[in-house]
């Protein structure tokens, strides 16, 4: 189904931050490309400096330089530079927002339909939104108005519903979009679609079947650069909370009755208010931290490299001392008839062995089990760096004898020559032509921290020393506390044999 583009104007806040530079204008330069924007479609830059179109379009074609080493279609780019504008918005100027609405009031030159990315920070998002209202460029009476909240969306539970009860005295929930960009990966989108698609899945998508289900997001990254802003928030919030949540319920809702925004997000919905909240009291049978300590950790060519440990990058910065986890494991168990009693572990790491997200359920024992230690099914839906479905099953070993080996079935959900499409590609043309269906709905984010600040907090209050891992290494051993069953285990690379420690 190819989406249908209103003809709007994109207005770009932050845009000269890393998140625009990185990923937003070299999207849009290559939906541009692909002939994926309407034709009358603008580009509004907004952005705190002075600054003159001719300078700004310099600016962009930086951002395409170092984005595409190894080059790009020039003309496509000057006509994608006829699509960009530059709106200078100082802080300190009290009629800046009166002056963008004379900008944008230029209808010869701008769409009057607006999608509003706000690529700013946290604090602004409310003020952003209070200040665009006060000029009347919230207004739908004539054209839609949209606003694209990047994450986080508040920081717990209450600041989540406080951000709301500002918003919404400007905005209606239609207009309200709120990011997850693991909603945009493709192969997120097909862990939903290869269970209603396909008929052998969904017969043996249940407690029945089912053991338990992993999701995963091991990177090997570090916290790099961004120690103040990772130590306030933690692997709890900054994956757990939404992209892993968001991935769960995309595995575990029930069938949406069809495929329009409002029924997907109704089945989300329901499922992540499903979750059993977490039991406080025995918190530590079901939820582990850790931290990394030094090590070495495998980079991109395959070499190796000495990496120092969290406590000592945040001493670099001036952090004394942290409790805040790189390493999060949480067992949840989801209270609806389908999935009662089915572990769901959930994790999520930095400066792992490898890095690797993906959704890997394990099957009950098989009804004949011919071998001590028989390999039961598994399923891996892998996110990335590779999109794929991988099927494990037990068969024959040719020859005269009774027995069985694993084989691994592997369905590579991206071909050669298919799209590699960036998922902010995705959710920009999803703004564009008014599909919600892959953001959150207020619902969804509020029961995402009605789970996690319990969490939070009662890690916030755990003096214990915090676990440490080598970086570079796997899980450690202590996290197996939250295994329901002895013969459960972390499942790592997505080959055969993946499953061994
Ligand atoms: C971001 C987190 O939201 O997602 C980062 O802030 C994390 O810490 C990143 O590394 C992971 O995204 P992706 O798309 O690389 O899996």
């Amino acid at each position: 189904m190819t989406k249908k583009i209103d003809s709007c104007t994109l207005v770009l806040f932050g845009a000269s931050g890393n998140l625009s530079r990185i990923k937003l204008m070299p999207g849009l330069f290559k939906l541009h490309k692909l002939g994926r924007l309407a034709d009358e479609m603008k580009i509004l830059s907004v952005g705190r400096g002075e600054m003159t179109r001719e300078q700004w379009h310099a600016e962009i074609k930086g951002m395409m330089d170092a984005k595409f080493k190894n080059g790009y279609d020039v003309a496509a780019f000057e006509s994608f530079l006829a699509r960009n504008h530059y709106h200078a918005n100082p802080p300190t100027d009290p009629d800046a927002f009166k002056k963008m609405a004379a900008t944008l009031g230029n209808e010869s030159v701008f769409p009057q339909n607006l999608a509003y990315f706000l690529s700013v920070r946290p604090t602004d998002f409310a003020p952003v939104v209070e200040q665009l209202s006060s000029v009347g460029l919230l207004d739908e009476s004539k054209y839609w108005r949209r606003v694209l909240i990047e994450k986080p969306f508040g920081t717990d539970l209450p600041s989540a519903q406080d951000l709301q009860s500002k918003i919404t005295k400007h905005l209606k929930e239609s207009q309200i979009y709120r990011i997850d960009h693991y909603l945009g990966k493709s192969a997120v989108n097909n862990a939903m679609l290869t269970r209603f698609t396909n008929t052998i899945f969904d017969p043996i998508w249940n407690n029945q079947y089912v053991d338990h289900v992993q999701i995963t997001n091991n990177e090997i990254l570090g916290v790099g650069d961004r120690t103040t802003f990772y130590d306030a928030t933690g692997a709890l919030r900054d994956m757990f909370q939404s992209h892993l949540l968001q991935t769960l319920a995309m595995v575990a809702m029930e069938k949406p009755k069809d495929l329009t925004p409002a029924s997907i997000r109704a089945e989300k919905i329901k499922l992540l208010q499903s979750i059993r909240p977490i039991d406080v009291p025995n918190i530590k049978k079901q939820a582990f931290r850790a931290q990394y300590s030094a090590g070495r950790v495998c980079i991109a060519d395959g070499h190796g490299e000495n990496v120092h440990g969290y406590l000592e990058e945040l001493k670099r910065d001036g952090i004394e001392s942290s409790h805040t986890e790189t390493y999060a494991a949480v067992k949840l168990f989801i209270d609806n008839p389908r999935w009662k009693g089915v572990p769901f572990y959930v994790r999520t790491a930095k400066r792992m062995h490898e890095g690797n997200t993906a959704i890997s359920i394990r099957f009950k024992k098989a009804p004949m089990v011919l071998t001590e230690g028989q390999h039961q099914n598994w399923l891996i839906i892998n996110i990335q760096p590779r999109e794929c479905i991988k099927f494990e099953i037990e068969s024959k070993v040719p020859g005269l004898d009774i027995q069985t080996r694993t084989l691994s079935i592997d369905g590579p959900q991206r071909q050669q020559n298919d799209d590699t499409v960036d998922s902010y590609e995705t959710l920009l043309l999803n703004l564009m032509s008014g599909d919600n269906s892959l953001f959150l709905h207020i619902d969804e984010v509020v029961a995402q921290w009605k789970l996690v600040d319990p969490i939070v907090k009662a890690w916030a209050e755990d003096t214990d020393p915090v676990h440490q891992y080598r970086a570079g290494n796997r899980d450690p051993e202590e996290s197996h506390v939250i295994f329901e069953s002895q013969d459960q285990f972390w499942r790592y690379s997505i080959e055969l044999g993946g499953d061994k420690h």
